[in-house]
This record gives C-alpha cells, sequence and structure tokens, in this order.
C-alpha cells in the first residue's frame, strides 16, 4: 500500500513538472539495504525526455516530497544517489506494514492477472524420466509458483512425448519380444527392454527400421491394433509418472501430448506454405529455410507425410495461444534444444503464430553426478529418479536420527521425505539454471551451507521459539525504539516481494533462493545478537513479532520453490 501510494506521489510531480506518466515511474528495493528500503529512476526518465541532468530533477522530486504529509509519516530520510537516483528509507511502522501486506498478498501489478502458460516436465512416455525431466519439473514447477504468487494466471502443462518414430520401432519390438505379463508388472523397464533390444537387432537386421516405419505409418493411419497397444503404453508410463509428481508436489492444470495435435498437423504445414514460410521440396518433404545463412533449415514433414516433433510443436503453439492468448509461454527444456527452440519461434513470428505472446525457452544446464561426471543417461543405464528421491530421503533420515533422536518413528519418515526432496529441489533452484548443478550429497544435505535442509532447520529453530513464548500479551509492534539488529531483519523481510518480482524478471527462482538464504543467515545472527524470549517488554514483543513474520516469510518463499517446511526436525 505505502508503496503504490509512493508511485503515485512521484508520478504526481514528474507528470505536473515533466509530462513524464505513471508507467513510466518504477519504485524497486535496492539491492543492498544502505541504498534503502525503496529506489526509483525518475531522475532518469526525465533526463532522457527533456535533456535536463538527471540529479536536478532528482533534487526537485525530493524538494517536493519532503513536504508531503505522506512522506513524512512514512519515510524517515528521502536522499539522492548516483547520478539521479532517489532513495527512500522508511519507518519501522511503515515497514512493518509493508511486511505484513506482503505476506498476505504478494499479488504485484506487472503481473495481476495476467495469463502466462508454463510447459515443464513433459517426459516421454514408455522411457523412464531422466535427470534432464526432474530440472524441468523442479524448475517449471517452481515458476508456476512463483507467478501465481505475484497474481498471475497460471496455465501448467505437462507435454508428453507421446508420439513419434520411436513408436514404431517399440511397436514392432513388443510385438517381437514383449511380455505381457512383464509390461503389466514393470511397465517402464519392459517397454526399455524390448526398445534396447530393438537397437542391437536393427544392427544385424536393418529390416526392421523399415517394419518400424511402416509401424508408425500405421499408427498415423489409426490402425486400431497399433492404437490400443500404444494407449496401453501411454496409461502405464503415466501411472508410473503420477506416482514421482505426487512425491515432487508438482501439479499441472493440463495434460498434454504430442499426440494430441496429429488432426492439427495438416492446417498448420498448410498455413505455413501459403505464408511462404515453408517450401514444397520434389520430394514431398516440406521444410522452413532460415535466410540468415546461419539457422539450419527445418522439416516440418518427412517424404513419406509423416510429421515430426517440430511439426507437433507448431501445431501446439498454435492451438495454445488461440486457446488461452497468454502474454507470456514459457518453455521449460534443457539447454540441448536451444537452437530448436530459436527455430520454432522465428518460424512462430514468421508466421504470425503467436503476435502478443512473449515466447520464451527456459534452458538448463546439465546434471552432473559426484566428481563432476556426467550423469549415467545411456540407454539401459538410466539413473531413476524413484531411486534418487529415495536415497535423499535416506540419507536425510540419518541426519535427523543424530539430531533428534526422540523423535517418533513415522514422523522421522515424514521429516526426512520433506528434508531429502527438498534437497535435491533446493540444489536446482538455488543455482543460477543455466549453470550444471551437481549431486553432491554432502553439500546438498549440510545443515550450515547454502542448503535445503539448512532453511528449514532455520524455520524449526523459530517455531521452537514461538512455541515456548507463552501466553502473555504482546505489545503494539514498535512502541519502543528497535535496535540496528532489529532494524536490519525488518528491512530484510520488507524485501521479499521485490525479490519475487526481480525473480519473474529473470524466470530466474534462483533469486528468491537467494533472497531466502539471505534472510535465513540474518535470522540466525539476529537471534545470536539479540535475546527474544528473555529481553524485556516492549523489545521482547517486537522481536517475537519480527521473528514470527520472518518464519512466515521463510515458509512462503520455499513453498514457492516447491520445498516443504517441517515444525521439528
Ligand atoms: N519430450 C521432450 C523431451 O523429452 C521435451 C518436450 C519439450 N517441449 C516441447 N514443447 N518441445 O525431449
Amino acid at each position: 500500500m505505502i508503496e503504490k501510494k509512493l508511485r503515485q506521489e512521484i508520478a504526481k510531480i514528474a507528470k505536473k513538472n515533466w509530462q513524464v506518466e505513471l508507467s513510466d515511474v518504477v519504485l524497486v528495493s535496492p539491492k543492498e539495504l544502505w541504498q534503502g528500503d525503496l529506489t526509483t529512476n525518475v531522475g532518469m526518465k526525465v533526463a532522457a525526455r527533456w535533456g535536463v541532468p538527471a540529479s536536478q530533477a532528482a533534487d526537485i522530486v525530493i524538494g517536493e516530497l519532503v513536504q508531503s504529509k505522506f512522506i513524512k509519516k512514512n519515510f524517515t530520510k528521502v536522499t539522492m544517489a548516483g547520478p539521479g537516483f532517489v532513495n527512500f528509507f522508511m519507518s519501522p511502522q511503515a515497514l512493518y506494514e509493508t511486511v505484513q501486506g506482503g505476506l498476505k498478498n504478494t499479488a504485484s501489478p506487472d503481473w495481476r492477472g495476467q495469463k502466462v502458460i508454463v510447459e515443464y516436465s513433459s517426459p516421454n512416455i514408455a522411457k523412464p524420466m531422466h535427470v534432464g525431466h526432474l530440472r524441468s519439473t523442479i524448475i517449471g514447477q517452481a515458476l508456476v509458483n512463483l507467478y501465481a504468487a505475484l497474481g498471475a494466471k497460471v496455465v501448467a502443462i505437462n507435454y508428453l512425448g507421446d508420439w513419434g518414430t520411436q513408436f514404431g520401432k517399440l511397436l514392432v519390438a513388443y510385438d517381437q519380444w514383449g511380455s505381457k505379463v512383464a509390461l503389466k508388472h514393470n511397465p517402464i523397464d519392459e517397454m526399455l527392454r524390448v526398445y534396447v533390444k530393438f537397437h542391437e537387432q536393427v544392427k544385424k537386421n536393418p529390416e526392421l527400421e523399415k517394419q518400424a516405419q511402416a509401424a508408425f505409418y500405421q499408427l498415423e493411419k489409426g490402425n486400431a491394433k497399433y492404437v490400443r497397444q500404444w494407449k496401453l503404453f501411454r496409461q502405464y508410463s503415466l501411472v508410473e509418472f503420477k506416482g514421482l509428481y505426487k512425491r515432487l508436489r508438482v501439479n499441472f492444470n493440463h495434460w498434454e501430448g504430442e499426440s494430441m495435435y496429429q488432426r492439427l498437423l495438416k492446417i498448420i504445414i498448410k498455413d505455413l506454405v501459403t505464408k511462404n514460410v515453408a517450401t514444397v521440396n520434389e520430394d514431398k518433404s516440406i521444410v522452413v529455410l532460415f535466410n540468415d545463412n546461419k539457422t539450419p533449415a527445418m522439416l516440418i514433414q518427412k517424404s513419406d507425410g509423416a510429421s515430426l516433433y517440430a511439426t507437433r510443436d507448431l501445431a501446439a503453439l498454435k492451438a495454445r495461444v488461440k486457446k488461452y492468448q497468454p502474454r507470456l509461454m514459457l518453455y521449460v527444456v534443457a539447454n540441448q534444444q536451444a537452437l530448436y527452440f530459436e527455430q520454432l519461434f522465428t518460424i512462430a513470428n514468421k508466421a504470425g503464430l503467436a503476435p502478443k505472446t512473449n515466447l520464451r525457452h527456459i534452458k538448463f544446464g546439465l546434471v552432473l553426478g559426484a566428481g563432476k561426471k556426467k550423469m549415467a543417461t545411456r540407454e539401459g543405464e538410466v539413473i531413476k529418479l524413484e531411486e534418487l528421491l529415495n536415497q535423499a530421503a535416506d540419507l536425510a533420515w540419518r541426519i535427523i536420527e543424530k539430531k533428534n533422536p526422540q523423535l517418533k518413528s513415522n514422523a522421522k519418515t515424514k521429516v526426512a521425505e520433506a528434508v531429502g526432496v527438498g534437497a535435491v529441489k533446493y540444489n536446482d533452484l538455488s543455482q543460477n539454471r543455466l549453470t550444471d548443478i551437481v549431486f553432491d550429497w554432502k553439500k546438498m544435505l549440510s545443515l550450515d551451507g547454502n542448503s535445503g535442509p539448512y532453511l528449514q532447520y532455520t524455520y524449526v529453530r523459530m517455531k521452537s521459539i514461538l512455541r515456548k513464548m507463552g501466553k502473555c500479551q504482546m505489545l503494539k509492534f514498535g512502541v519502543a525504539s528497535l535496535s540496528d539488529e532489529d532494524m536490519e531483519l525488518l528491512r530484510k523481510l520488507a524485501q521479499f516481494k521485490n525479490a519475487l518480482e526481480r525473480a519473474a524478471q529473470d524466470n530466474g527462482p534462483h533469486l528468491v533462493a537467494t533472497y531466502l538464504y539471505e534472510l535465513a543467515d540474518t535470522v540466525n545472527s539476529y537471534y545470536h545478537e539479540s535475546p527474544v524470549l528473555k529481553a524485556p517488554e516492549p523489545a521482547r514483543s517486537n522481536r517475537l513479532k519480527l521473528v514470527k513474520q520472518a518464519a512466515e516469510t521463510l515458509k512462503q518463499g520455499l513453498g514457492i520453490l516447491g520445498i516443504q517446511v517441517v515444525e521439528r526436525m
């Protein structure tokens, strides 16, 4: 509220003097606390427009602002910084109000009511999900939560890889070597087994390749037997995926699959050809050429009429834009597909498929095992995500067992799950998504580094203080003057919403994680310096209130990252 009002006050002055509009006024939290609680670039905006020195404009803004009752009431200092920034230092009361308000409502004017599509996870059926899909799932869900917290209307989409020539291979392989019983009991393993066998056998018997092509052709034509078998493969895969999603607390609004866009392929191809974006070759294959001398051509139809990954993506893109008219559509997919998405978006722009949608490829790096070696993903040798999460929970269990042996056994198991899975998620989300991440269990599970368990433990400590607080009457916040430490914590808390906005600007959940880590550090040194329960009133009330807000902020922030808090550990 205070922030909104301040922005209006600044805009009023800017409009009166220089005809600068409200929409041009940016007000954010500065990076460092010494720079104040809020900062605006209005001086620069005026300078850019009128050619006056920014500092002169900033001076005028400050001169007029400090007369206002609103400023006198809510701010202790308004200063100029750098080449024309204006920095605002809020009063404790105003900060506290901001913190309380920010926790109740994290919506931001930039995102409230805006439609955002996040496509993520998108594993391929009939295969185990690999660590790359794990990253997409974790990052994607964090972005969904982040935009939702900012007030956007988010559509979370899982786009399954359930179509393509590989299903021709699988159908042929299963026909020859598959076992119904094994498929029922261990579907993914069985599908993987026959698929791997296909690749071994095709070396000796190239005929198989032709059979597979024919089978996919039949599948695309709707051959009843193949469709039935394919449906079964899909269904079995979904059961497995859903178990993992439940464990990861991942929720989609919409399940799509490449297969769904089958009937739209002809239309999109025709559209692209008519618009001269695509060219038909002599052999009837259809291709998009890019005239920049560097981007390789993209095939959208094979000479036998079979469709491709790209064709289905273009059809999906068009259909989604038509259905949702999003402002932003994110594709959370590994780095390896960077060129592919560049091609896809260029085609979409050329053909005018999404004129009002910002299309973004949210890329991310690899997952490396200990020793920074690439985690094995060769066929038949994949790391099972299920096992990975089990391992995380087991290791967490041992830590909890040591730390808090009195905890009941089933509570221990629950906490271990939250801590183990949280550690895996935090390890991913706390790093810039473009970098490769390393599975270093010791670091991931450490209770005093930049780790998920450290943040969860910080929360547990705060909750334990709050539990001990007893029933006595709490005083109103800020009756007595606050210490430097109180102020530092309060001001850090007031930056929460801004951290969320920054994270959305970058599509970088690590900015939320960084903020939470800094907050945890601030809190931990806070009660090292300042007694809370033993402090005399009114300091005690102030501190308890600050601890309560800090715990709540940590919980909400971790919630955005998809990490559960626990009450004891
Ligand atoms: N299923 C694909 C894979 O596992 C990822 C799909 C990414 N999304 C998309 N719209 N192409 O590689």
